[in-house]
């Protein structure tokens, strides 16, 4: 098992006197990645696409950073080339294939930056990739290059992990290198990427788990390139300060006071809801709203969340509500209760942290649930929000999707769009001025519900 033989935990103090009362020592998984706060980094926006449908379901998000044009780019290629590989393969079977990337931030300080994408496939399995970005030659770096000698490093893991690391493995066998609080080389791996037999610590769902060693310090150093010693120090660095140029000018514009809400046990109240934000469209969105008075729902993801605190500020203080889209956006219907709940919490952190108030809404990911995830949702006094009309439909422009956002509105009903989604964001102004000559009032979901429990149906 190679999670649990990388678990020798923190060498217990040799210089504890032995009167003194000894905790047993803490469970720590030494191959967890060390990640820096994205809310942290000015000029990062994270840019997502997103689909959901009876043929597949996709989330895939990456960091766009200001000042990092080429890994960026690289990160944008990435992410093309998975999801269409993704969407060439045909569905067979009973259930919808699901393609999910997720990032996080390994280092951000100085002129260096690292960033890890997750891909999970249903079916099929995951890969990790940790590109690096090394500002002061504007080039981005593979995790390979933060050592001089792959096959010295293969050695070294396969010491820790036989089988890790295939015989004739180069450099490309090295898809992801990283650090850990301690400061220790991560060296992990896709799980297509590992020898078979080479079993890393099985997950609840009975898929077999990541393989991961974490080496020393003294074990690595030696094996260090230049850039690598810089991707090290950035990743360890106490308080990351990224130094890449000037940060694009923020886009926020002043908040506004909110626009009064309508009482709907009187009014004809419709809820617009906008899920897998925030992005790059999210403040031009605000605009278009506020200029129309007019309040919506923002069902955000987590790990976008992170990364924008100050746009979910911004929603708050305009009068919108701010729902729970999960942190990573996966098809809860096939992730064990633990994991659910985890990352529905998380997501709460992110929203309260933010904001100062988590939230009373969950909208699962593709609305797909079960009787696990309904169960989470109420432990966590979350209510859990559908939808009436889904507007959206690939390749629309802004006016077919305001022209069927507009026919399927009913007063009392609920619509679900993407704030991730240009031409969604460019269809607002418009079904708003219609849907108000209709004689609408655009509320939150809580506002809708709340008139209608008091409401006479
Ligand atoms: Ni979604």
């Amino acid at each position: 098992m190679a999670l649990l033989a990388a678990l020798p935990v923190a060498s217990a103090g040799t210089g504890c006197s032995p009167r003194e009362h000894r905790e047993p020592p803490p469970v720590t998984d030494v191959t967890a990645i060390r990640e820096v706060d994205p809310g942290g980094v000015p000029g990062l926006m994270p840019v997502t696409r997103s689909g959901g449908g009876d043929r597949h379901r996709l989330f895939a998000s990456y960091p766009r950073i200001s000042g990092a044009g080429a890994l960026s780019g690289a990160l944008a290629r990435a992410q093309d080339e998975q999801v269409r590989r993704f969407t060439e393969r045909t569905s067979r079977g009973p259930s919808v294939p699901e393609l999910n990337i997720e990032w996080s931030l390994t280092a951000a300080s100085g002129d260096v930056v690292g960033v890890r994408l997750v891909t999970s496939a249903f079916p099929g399995g995951t890969t990790r990739r940790t590109f690096w970005y090394d500002g002061a030659a504007g080039a981005v770096r593979s995790s390979a290059d933060l050592v001089d000698g792959p096959g010295r490093l293969a050695a070294l893991v396969r010491a820790k992990e036989p089988g890790a690391v295939p015989a004739k493995a180069g450099p490309e066998a090295f898809s992801s290198l990283a650090f850990n609080d301690q400061g220790d080389l991560v060296v992990e791996f896709s799980d297509d990427a590992v020898a078979a037999g080479t079993a890393g610590a099985a997950e609840p769902t009975g898929t077999p788990g990541r393989v991961a060693v974490a080496l020393g310090h003294r074990e690595y150093e030696p094996l260090l390139s230049a850039f690598g010693r810089r991707a090290r120090d950035a990743a360890l660095a106490p308080r990351p300060v990224l130094r890449l140029g000037p940060p694009e000018s923020p886009t926020l514009a002043a908040s506004r006071s909110p626009a009064p809400q309508a009482d709907c046990r009187t009014a004809k109240c419709v809820a617009l809801t906008f899920d897998d934000g925030p992005g790059p469209d999210t403040g031009r969105l605000l605009d278009a709203l506020a200029e129309r008075g007019a309040r919506a729902t923002f069902f955000v993801v987590g790990g976008n969340a992170a990364a924008q605190p100050e746009l979910l500020r911004r929603q708050r203080a305009e009068g919108h509500e701010i729902g729970n889209h999960t942190h990573a956006h996966r098809d809860l219907s096939r992730l064990p209760a633990l994991r659910i709940s985890s990352d529905i919490q998380r997501t709460q952190e992110v929203i309260r942290s933010a904001t100062g108030h988590g939230g009373m809404l969950l909208r699962p990911p593709y609305g797909a649930v079960n009787g696990t995830v309904t169960g989470v949702a109420r432990s966590l006094g979350l209510v859990q929000i559908r939808w009436t009309a889904d507007p959206e439909r690939d390749g629309d422009g802004a006016a077919a999707i305001a022209g069927r956002a507009v026919a399927l509105a009913r007063a009392g009903g609920i619509i679900r769009m993407h704030d991730v989604r240009p031409a969604s964001v460019d269809a607002v102004p418009e079904i708003l001025d219609r849907l108000a000559r209709d004689g609408y009032s655009f509320v939150t979901v809580s506002a809708l519900r709340a008139g209608r429990r008091s409401g006479p149906g």
